[in-house]
């Protein structure tokens, strides 16, 4: 079977390389076997690649945070998973045509979701709900704040948003993107610069702004805390510009802002499995009724991984870049 293997950390799509590696076989009683039908190249896959990401597995090591897959085999054990079903899985590695993983490992979706959008069900959705929820709890009526708006994350902080009475304010790169992001329910757009705070300001008429969402890092971070009110948070979830979050000492002490951080793992390595199946019943069930969506730019074969690993780095895009392992879906 067709596997992606980087061999050194570097440049993703020097690094990467499609390579036939013997297949998983059998489930043992406790496992399921899937076919990986779909995985979305993120930012932290192409910093696992560059070998800028917390966790540096030993190489040869396959990427891959996220998947959809459907199953194959079931183990003599296993209940409550079937051959058929569309699952996505808890574990990394899943830049691979097929995965056999334990069962308390996968969590089943319902059938008919949308595949694209299941490949991407398990990271970016979680991310922007809790995001919302785990950091500073927000009033409905209250404005957030957020960079890299258009991003995959940034369009479901929205959509969630929405539905809890919460309005955005939103900052992007690209100015062409606001009247997008308006359709979608952003309730203001910014462009991200030197006079960010005052327009922020202006577009949000006053109102307090106590939270602020950066994935941009280095003098953005600064740019978001600059338009907070006293005593809002800051909170770093990612770094697109490469850089550290650089918080200038005037809003840390005069405008008693601070900065916090959030990954995925922590809150859910903490959550019962009960309640992480939960959520992600919860989550599938807004993608399914429309509430949740994440475009797509392009779709590739495993065979291309370079070629993909290259479009995902590009800036501007319009959305994810997948892969279809197993061919079209
Ligand atoms: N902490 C966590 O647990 C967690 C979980 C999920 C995601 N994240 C982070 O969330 C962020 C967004 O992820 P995603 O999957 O939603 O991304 P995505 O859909 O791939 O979009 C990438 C975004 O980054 C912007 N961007 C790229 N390079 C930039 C730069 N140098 N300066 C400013 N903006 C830049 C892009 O703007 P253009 O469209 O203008 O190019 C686009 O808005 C990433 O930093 C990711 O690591 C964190």
């Amino acid at each position: 079977m067709k596997q992606v293997l980087i061999d050194a950390y570097g440049a993703p799509h020097e690094v990467a390389r499609c390579a036939e590696v013997p297949d998983v076989g059998a489930p043992a009683a406790d496992e399921v076997v899937f076919d990986v039908l779909l995985f979305p190249i993120n930012p932290a896959d192409l910093l696992l690649c560059r070998g800028n990401y917390r966790l540096k597995p030993p190489l040869p090591a396959t990427p891959g945070a996220e998947c959809v897959g459907r199953v194959s085999a079931v183990g003599s054990g296993v209940t409550g998973v079937n051959t058929g079903d569309v699952v996505i899985t808890l574990q990394r590695e899943n830049w691979t045509q097929r995965r056999r993983v334990k069962a308390d490992h996968v969590i089943v979706l319902p059938a008919g979701i949308d595949l694209q959008q299941a490949a991407m069900l398990r990271i970016n959705p979680a991310t922007a709900l809790l995001l919302l929820t785990s950091v500073v709890p927000l009033q409905t009526g209250e404005w957030l704040l957020q960079n890299v708006a258009n991003s995959s994350v940034g369009r479901l902080v929205i959509a969630l948003a929405r539905t809890r009475g919460i309005r955005t304010m939103n900052v992007v790169r690209r100015a062409a993107l606001c009247e997008e992001l308006k359709a979608l329910g952003a309730n203001a757009c910014a462009v991200d610069g030197p006079e960010l705070a005052q327009t922020v300001r202006d577009a949000a008429v006053g109102a307090p702004l106590r939270l602020g969402l950066d994935a941009v890092a280095g003098a953005a971070t600064g740019r978001i805390a600059a338009c907070l009110a006293e005593g809002g948070v800051v909170c770093a979830y990612g770094a697109m510009s490469g850089d550290e979050a650089v918080m200038p000492r005037s809003v840390l002490s005069a405008g008693g802002v601070s900065l916090t951080g959030f990954t995925l793992t922590r809150p859910l390595s903490k959550y019962p499995r009960d309640q992480v199946r939960a959520l992600y019943a919860d989550l599938a069930r807004r993608v399914m009724d429309g509430t949740l969506y994440a475009p797509v730019e392009r779709i590739y074969p495993i065979e291309a991984i370079r070629d993909a690993l290259a479009d995902a780095q590009r800036g501007g895009r319009n959305g994810k870049i997948l892969v279809a392992p197993n061919g079209a879906v």
